[in-house]
């Protein structure tokens, strides 16, 4: 498969089956999201990996629909402040969105569903997951397999979205 044909197959999926994901599988999405480029390699994320079994209640809480804790995992990216004696700009969450990009793309290479999941309840996320105060979670998303089927791609053309030379 290519990178384009990767891109291509991954799709944002709503609904797992209850297969475990293997751990060598797990390890090798987590070693995708390792190796992202980080600004300054600062590397100020961190990932938390939950199994979702017994735990269905605390993560409906986190994100109230049904496929979401039916996954059997799910992984929140979460950002530490920014260091402002480091940084004029804070890269942090562009950062973030690289490191859960790498990893979720991983996953799809390895024929396994993930969903970004930006409208979560931060207060359960802090509560359910223990975070300290100065953590912040970013974005969740389930890992497992995909009990639904992709859907054709709704993206605006290139001629919408590309400028060249100049505005
Ligand atoms: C930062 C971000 C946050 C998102 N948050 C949610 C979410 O809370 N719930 C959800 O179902 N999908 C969420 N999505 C998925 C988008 O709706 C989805 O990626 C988009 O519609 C394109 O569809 P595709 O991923 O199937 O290609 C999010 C995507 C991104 C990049």
């Amino acid at each position: 498969m290519t990178f384009l044909e990767l891109i291509q197959k991954r799709y944002s999926v709503r609904g797992y089956k209850p297969d475990p994901v293997e751990e060598d599988k797990l390890q090798q999405v987590l070693e995708a999201a390792r190796l992202a480029p980080t600004a300054g390699n600062r590397q100020r994320f961190q990932l938390i990996v939950v199994h979702a079994e017994g735990r269905e209640e605390e993560l409906r809480r986190i994100y109230g629909r049904d496929w979401f804790a039916q996954s059997p995992v799910v992984i929140c990216a979460c950002r530490y402040p920014m260091d402002p004696a480091r940084q004029r700009k804070d890269y942090t969450d562009v950062d973030i969105g690289i490191v859960v990009d790498h990893l979720i793309l991983a996953a799809a290479e390895l024929g396994l569903g993930t969903c970004w999941i930006g409208a979560f309840d931060p207060a359960a996320a802090r509560e359910v997951l223990g975070l300290p105060d100065e953590v912040e979670p970013v974005v969740f998303t389930p890992l497992g397999y995909p009990a639904d089927p992709p859907r054709p791609k709704q993206r605006k053309p290139l001629s919408e979205l590309v400028r060249y030379e100049h505005w």
